[in-house]
């Protein structure tokens, strides 16, 4: 049977039931597979005509071993996380009419209109799954740059064996991913606006981390995450790039590359990954905002935490991409004890520069880049303009980087991951298309019925988070467990 370890190497191998349902490892490193399950052409080439749900099926099935889920289980909890889907195939990927060879994998389709939603709606099934069977209860925390927090509240919302808490920093998140949040009524959902979070959604992950830390709270509550740090959401991530291959390519082998706007790493970590597993992708371009911390990594072998700038892309500003330290286990022949080390270094420094080995074993594959506000705005136009597609603004950050290295990658099919709807940064949509009234393409009926909603939630400033976390969800585990 597959097992779990941690990347720094701490702890005995654990099934991935445990490794799930723990989110985090006992060391603080994160859970990877002791070996990578590996696909070959052949059985790719088998799989190329299999829907999403199929090839979901097939590819979990690789890492959850049959004696911990069934194969009618996880058939069901997959059915059950995609049946919500806005479109059949899950996953539409349209060729952009105004590019040579460019597609966009829509990821956008679920009930909170982002990418996150692919991995938490299956994520929050899968754990729901276990817990029901154990006849136990979690606590979830996770910090949002404003898309992973509307997608755990809402798969978890109404589950009676879990309670959600959702950290946002106050005001650099919009209206909409908000109130996506904060108008669930379900009494298991915990919205926690964090006022000055100088460092944006990196600060609530600190504080998260000291939680864990805190051993006799984490064990009394039954603390947990789905967030990227839990190998659950890298696991399903790694289907969407299986599937937008076998879509595009006409042959198992094509060039094909791949375009991502990138913050925490946790879905190209799955890319990386899945390549490591045998998927063809030529190129995995990064691309950045402003805020460049994996451009830095990639372009120049250096780790480092530089001050944030805020950018109308706003959920990748982010400074910390935790899950790098993920694919680079599999990059330093699973070296758990050099993980251990940088991460070590880059908490006490802020700053880790990697050996010139290191550097050209994990950058191999991959290019990156960094687009300004001005040219993810300019994108957003120009192609509303010319093919009355609208982009939202982390798709727009893909865009405009492949646009920037196109010559350089030369000419084969390109598909950008489309991480968000336009409906949720309608201002930033007004920004770009120079207009004060919104395109319908700018909207969605969940946004239009969410601003006629009562909202619900907590405030904070974020100086006494953990304090205040440690008392409210405190108090809310008590009751749940009087109420069970
Ligand atoms: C819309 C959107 N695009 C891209 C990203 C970046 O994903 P990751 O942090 O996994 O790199 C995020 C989340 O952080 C997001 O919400």
């Amino acid at each position: 049977m597959l097992k779990f370890v941690s990347n720094k190497g701490g702890g005995s191998p654990v099934d991935i039931e445990t490794a799930i349902l723990a989110g985090y490892a006992p060391d603080g490193g994160l859970y990877v597979p002791e070996e990578l399950p590996q696909v070959t052409s052949d059985q790719l080439e088998k799989w190329r005509g299999l829907s999403y749900k199929g090839l979901a099926f097939e590819i979990l099935s690789l890492y959850i071993d049959r004696s911990i889920v069934s194969a009618d289980d996880l058939r069901t909890i997959i059915d059950k996380a995609y049946d919500t889907f806005e479109k059949e195939e899950v996953i539409p990927i349209p060729k952009l009419q105004s590019r040579d060879d460019t597609y966009v994998m829509e990821l956008f389709y679920g009930s909170t209109l982002s990418f996150k939603d692919v991995g938490l709606s299956f994520l929050c099934n899968l754990v729901d799954f276990f817990l029901a069977r154990k006849k136990e209860r979690l606590s979830i925390i996770v910090a949002t740059t404003g898309d992973t927090g509307p997608a755990a509240a809402s798969y978890i919302a109404g589950k009676s064996t879990l309670d959600a808490w959702v950290l946002y920093p106050k005001g650099l998140i919009t209206e909409e991913q908000e109130r996506q949040m904060t108008t669930l009524h379900h009494g298991n959902v915990h919205p926690v606006g964090v006022y000055n979070c100088e460092d944006g959604g990196d600060d609530l992950d600190l504080v998260i981390s000291s939680l864990y830390a805190n051993l006799e709270f984490k064990e009394r509550v039954n603390l947990s995450s789905v967030n990227s740090i839990n190998w659950g959401r890298i696991m399903i991530q790694t289907v969407h790039y299986f599937y937008g291959y076998l879509q595009v390519a006409d042959r198992v082998r094509e060039e094909v590359s791949m375009c991502v706007p990138s913050g925490a790493f946790g879905n190209l970590c799955a890319g990386g990954i899945a390549r490591k597993m045998g998927l063809p992708v030529k190129y995995y371009i990064i691309a950045n905002n402003k805020n460049e911390c994996l451009h830095r990594i990639f372009s120049e072998g250096v780790f480092s935490k530089e001050p944030i700038h805020e950018t109308v892309s706003s959920a990748i500003d982010i400074l910390i991409p935790m899950n790098f330290w993920r694919f680079l286990y599999f990059c330093v022949e699973k070296d758990a004890s050099k993980i251990k080390m940088w991460t070590e270094q880059f908490e006490s420094t802020g700053k880790v520069e990697f050996d010139e080995e290191t550097f050209n074993s994990y950058k191999q594959g991959f290019l990156s880049n960094s687009v300004t506000d001005e040219a993810t705005l300019g994108i957003i136009k120009e192609i509303y303009e010319s093919e009355s597609y609208l982009l939202d603004p982390h798709t727009a950050v893909a865009v405009a980087v492949l646009n920037k290295m196109r010559s350089q990658i030369g000419n084969h099919k390109v598909i950008c991951l489309a991480t968000a709807h336009p409906s949720k940064f309608p201002n930033v949509m007004q920004q770009a298309l120079g207009r004060d009234y919104l395109p319908i393409e700018a909207t969605h009926p969940s946004i239009e019925t969410a601003k006629r909603k009562c909202q619900k939630g907590f405030t904070i400033d974020h100086e006494y988070l953990e304090e205040g976390l440690l008392d409210a969800m405190s108090y809310q585990w008590e009751q749940s467990q009087k109420d069970a």
